[in-house]
């Protein structure tokens, strides 16, 4: 994971994450030692569905499906994703305001809070494989930002 603010390129801490609402942690990318990780966000946060999600170059309608998550949106319940393969690149707008990157790939699990406006594009690899939690599959609705 790297996280820094897009206007200044300032590196930003975990704390600083933790400040903007953004719950970020490593985690091992084997079943065993991630579920129990997941379980406990999931009884804590009240996620109750769990899938898994891939995107890979070879996907004829991949960039129709990017197109849906690079404008700015924001969505009513928390993005919760674990990176099991790949990268990708998300951009959260800040409290006050500014829009800082953070770069997740394998065993990067981060939780963007809800009603908080980011984007989401893949790296140039064009892959990412992983693990979503939601609390209601409705929640997934993107908003889009005027
Ligand atoms: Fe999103």
């Amino acid at each position: 994971m790297k996280a820094y603010w897009l206007d200044t390129k300032a590196t930003m801490a975990n704390t600083e994450l933790t400040d903007e609402g953004v719950f970020y942690r490593a985690v091992p990318t084997t079943p065993e030692a991630y579920q129990p990780v997941l379980d406990q966000l999931k009884s804590s946060h009240g996620y109750i569905t769990q899938d898994i999600v891939e995107l890979t170059s070879d996907m004829p309608n991949l960039d129709q499906i990017c197109a849906k998550f690079d404008p700015e949106h924001l969505h009513t319940e928390d993005e919760v994703r674990f990176v099991l393969g790949g990268a990708g690149i998300f951009d959260i707008r800040s409290r006050d305001d500014r829009m800082f990157r953070v770069e997740v790939e394998t065993g990067d699990l981060i939780v963007v809070p809800k009603n908080r406006n980011h984007r989401f594009e893949l790296t140039s690899a064009k892959h990412i494989r992983c693990v979503r939690l939601f609390q209601d599959m409705s929640g997934w609705v993107p908003h889009y930002r005027e």
